[in-house]
């Protein structure tokens, strides 16, 4: 039995479905089994033969991390420092989620899953640490860092550019920052290659979709699918912004692309390309939008 940890956030939501579809026994929760309470853990996993969790819990508010860097830190370390002590306890794997603002962007290269982190901000810190605690706290735990999530079940970036760009004349979006967008339904599919292994590895992984691009790349790919899917009315002018004339609370990453290598190898997950799986995402989400106008 898999016990889904986090399961209505965006990723959360976006496994429960995979998994259902696919017959996976599990059973899921969230705030109501909370991360921060070992009792209240240990109490839902007795007698269920709890054989791997799968940990999708999390503060993910970057910004306002800044400012609840107590509440973001608990959630982000303590949580999963208390799930995989659980996981340990009952001889259950652990795959814990995490995130490329371990590191500081100032590389050039796709990071490797060795490279050393250098968070620079409260999300990222407490991320980095909350992947140390798992790692150390259970054996058999596997960590996966993903980045610039997009999905049905949670507000992101795609939802909050076309409801700008149907808004407005022109919008500013930066380009000086790289990555590449990763929708939630192709990270759910390579979760679930990793929970079904009968030969699984552990240690860090990375996954994210294939190639990169900007924010500012991103969003005018969203701008093209929009329009060509109806959703935007009108054309709006996506203009390339500088790190500096778009200031935030938290420092994000220059250059984060992640090198995928170490989990195509290990197994065998396939990488689609971030356009295409963009251009299935609309068709998928947003196929019926022209037509019911
Ligand atoms: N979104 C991204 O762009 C992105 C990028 C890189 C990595 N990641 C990582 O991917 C993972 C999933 O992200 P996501 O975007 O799906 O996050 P999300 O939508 O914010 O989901 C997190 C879930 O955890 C729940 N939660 C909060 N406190 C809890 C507690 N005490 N006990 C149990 N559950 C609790 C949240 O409930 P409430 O909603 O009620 O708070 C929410 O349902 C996270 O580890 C994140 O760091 C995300």
């Amino acid at each position: 039995m898999i016990w889904l940890v986090g399961n209505r956030g965006m990723l959360g939501t976006e496994l429960s479905l995979l998994f259902e579809r696919e017959g996976v026994e599990f059973v899921g929760t969230d705030r109501e089994v909370s991360i921060l309470d070992p009792a209240a853990l240990e109490a839902f996993a007795a007698g269920k033969g709890i054989s791997g969790i799968v940990n999708c819990a999390a503060y993910t508010a970057v910004d306002k991390a800044e400012d609840e860097p107590e509440l973001c830190r608990a959630l982000n370390v303590d949580g999963p420092a208390n799930l995989a002590r659980l996981a340990k306890n009952v001889g259950a794997w652990i795959l814990h989620i995490s995130t490329d603002y371990v590191f500081d962007g100032t590389g050039d290269r796709p990071y490797l899953e060795s490279d050393p982190v250098a968070p620079t901000g409260v999300y990222g810190m407490t991320k980095a640490d909350g992947e140390r605690q798992v790692l150390e706290n259970c054996a058999k735990s596997a960590v996966l860092r993903t980045a610039w999530l997009y999905g049905a079940h949670g507000p992101n970036f795609v939802a909050t550019m076309l409801r700008l760009m149907k808004e407005r004349p022109s919008i500013g979006v930066v380009a000086d920052q790289k990555g590449t967008p990763t929708w939630a339904a192709d990270l759910a599919r390579a979760i679930l290659a990793i929970a079904r292994s009968g030969r699984k590895r552990y240690g860090v992984y990375h996954f994210t979709n294939s190639g990169e691009t900007t924010w500012h790349g991103f969003a005018t790919e969203i701008h093209r699918l929009g329009r060509e899917y109806g959703i935007i009315e009108r054309d709006c002018e996506v203009k390339p912004l500088r790190t500096d004339e778009y200031p935030t609370k938290a420092r994000r990453p220059a250059y984060s692309v992640l090198s995928k290598e170490k989990i195509k190898a290990d197994y065998a997950v396939e990488v689609p390309d971030w356009k295409r799986s963009l251009s299935e995402y609309f068709s998928v989400t947003y196929r019926n939008v022209g037509t019911s106008r």
